[in-house]
């Protein structure tokens, strides 16, 4: 038998042929998620003539992680979505074994990709390669013949070349670059930062931040970016230790405040934080406005979960975070903040009425502790006062997700003094702001039966 070969023409052929026998029992509707198949990776988030573009890392044939393809979509509102034609398919040597996160930007009008190309070579070992895509109209994108643009070698001489990947570009001063993770062979995460003048010759510039033992063994998904001048640096550690409420999950994701030396090209960190403190946040990757907000967007699961839909056979898996603006907040901290517009397109939920999605906002005063589901198949979650946490207990609900923690997952919590919260809820998703966007938590949940809100 020939195996049949990975094309962007054979993926859309397949998802207009299959996306009708999907299972939408636990899909959300006003998030995002693929007409058919697995995603990870939010990836090339990208402002383009108009309209917000987000590709994902995509497996159309399966609802479980395989050969990456870029999947993509836009969207004017951030609640209704488009599908687009598959992007990116894993069909030349360069990247024959998955095209890998990345990211996009555009120059004189073209929509650019970046992108980190996969490949198992036949002595076991993996390399992966930074290549470049583009496309004029912002559906149909070409590989170029430059490909691959960067390689492992081109690494000082302590990085593992098998851990080369998720290109984040950006443009600082009239120069591009791309944030990159790598590994050291120290086993430390590492954020690399590559050179290029014209997006097709690319040097390496530097190492922009090296961590240490505590802090995970591998960066996954690097993002840079300035909001009134100050300079943050997301990524997302895999096996950054737990310490309380904080990184309760193993793979988890976090920003950094610092400083740049530009001169040496190297990020000096003041602060750290947890982004989300919900179940389900992964690979966050941000871009800018017209307006020149940020907002950023992540994957609402992690690595190593129990994939429900998938174990019940409904031929989809996971979905993206609803967007959320990065505000500068009175302090350091940066609020996450749900767009005003995105708000607007979400209808108010009122306790003990069946919810599918919404959302309400409400001013707390002592304990205020929700229920969501039925009698018997539940998840619990608001505001406790003596412990001073906001929580997400799914301890109650009858499906289990289990994951590779050997502590723990089904109730996730921050501290902080509540003063208000905002909650949407989208059939399997709930997304709680504390205090205008100061915490946020994130989790995806399963329940069988009617979702019926309650205060206890
Ligand atoms: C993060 C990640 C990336 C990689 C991609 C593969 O979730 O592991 O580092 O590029 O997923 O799908």
């Amino acid at each position: 038998m020939i195996e049949e070969k990975f094309t962007v023409d054979r993926a859309n052929k397949y998802i207009a042929e299959n996306a009708q026998y999907v299972n939408n029992q636990f899909k959300p509707e006003k998030h995002f998620s693929a007409p058919i198949g697995w995603i990870n990776d939010p990836n090339g988030f990208v402002y383009f003539r108009g309209e917000y573009h987000l590709f994902y890392q995509y497996y159309p044939y399966g609802s479980f992680w395989g050969p990456m393809h870029w999947g993509h979509a836009k969207t004017r509102d951030f609640v209704n979505w488009e599908h687009l034609p598959v992007a990116l398919a894993p069909d030349m040597p360069y990247d024959k074994d998955g095209c890998f996160s990345g990211s996009a930007i555009v120059k004189d009008d073209v929509l650019w990709l970046m992108y980190t190309g996969n490949i198992n070579n036949e002595d076991g070992s993996v390399s992966q390669i930074q290549n470049m895509a583009y496309s004029r109209d912002g559906i149909h994108f070409e590989k170029i013949k430059q490909n691959p643009v960067a390689v492992g070698s081109i690494l000082p001489d302590d990085f593992i070349n098998a851990d080369f990947r998720d290109p984040k570009l950006f443009e600082k001063d009239g120069h591009y670059y791309a944030v990159v993770a790598a590994k050291h062979k120290e086993n430390v995460g590492t954020v690399v930062l590559l050179g290029s003048e014209d997006l097709i010759d690319w040097k390496f510039e530097s190492v922009f931040l090296k961590g240490t033992k505590e802090q995970g063994f591998m960066w996954e998904c690097p993002d840079y970016f300035e909001i009134e001048g100050k300079s943050y640096l997301i990524f997302s550690p895999m096996r950054y230790p737990k310490d309380g409420n904080d990184f309760q999950n193993i793979n988890s994701s976090i920003i950094l405040n610092g400083t740049v030396d530009w001169v040496n090209k190297e990020f000096k960190p003041e602060t750290i934080k947890e982004i989300d403190h919900g179940q389900d946040f992964y690979a966050p990757q941000s871009t800018q406005g017209p307006d020149g907000r940020r907002i950023i967007i992540a994957w609402m699961h992690t690595w190593g979960r129990t994939v429900i839909p998938h174990e019940l056979d409904h031929k989809w898996a996971c979905n993206m975070t609803l967007p959320r603006l990065l505000v500068q907040g009175k302090n350091q901290n940066l609020l996450q903040k749900l767009p005003d517009k995105m708000v607007s397109l979400l209808p108010v939920i009122s306790l003990g009425e069946e919810i599918v999605s919404g959302r309400f906002e409400v001013e707390v005063e002592g304990n205020l502790i929700y229920q969501l589901g039925s009698e018997k198949d539940y998840i619990v979650f608001g505001f406790d006062a003596t412990g001073q946490e906001v929580f997400i207990d799914r301890s109650h609900q009858l499906i289990k997700i289990n994951g590779e923690e050997n502590w723990p997952t089904e109730r996730c919590a921050v501290f902080i003094e509540a003063e208000k919260i905002q909650v949407v809820i989208d059939r399997n998703t709930i997304e709680i702001f504390v205090n205008d966007g100061q915490e946020v938590l994130s989790s995806v949940f399963y329940l069988q039966e009617k979702h019926i809100l309650n205060k206890l």
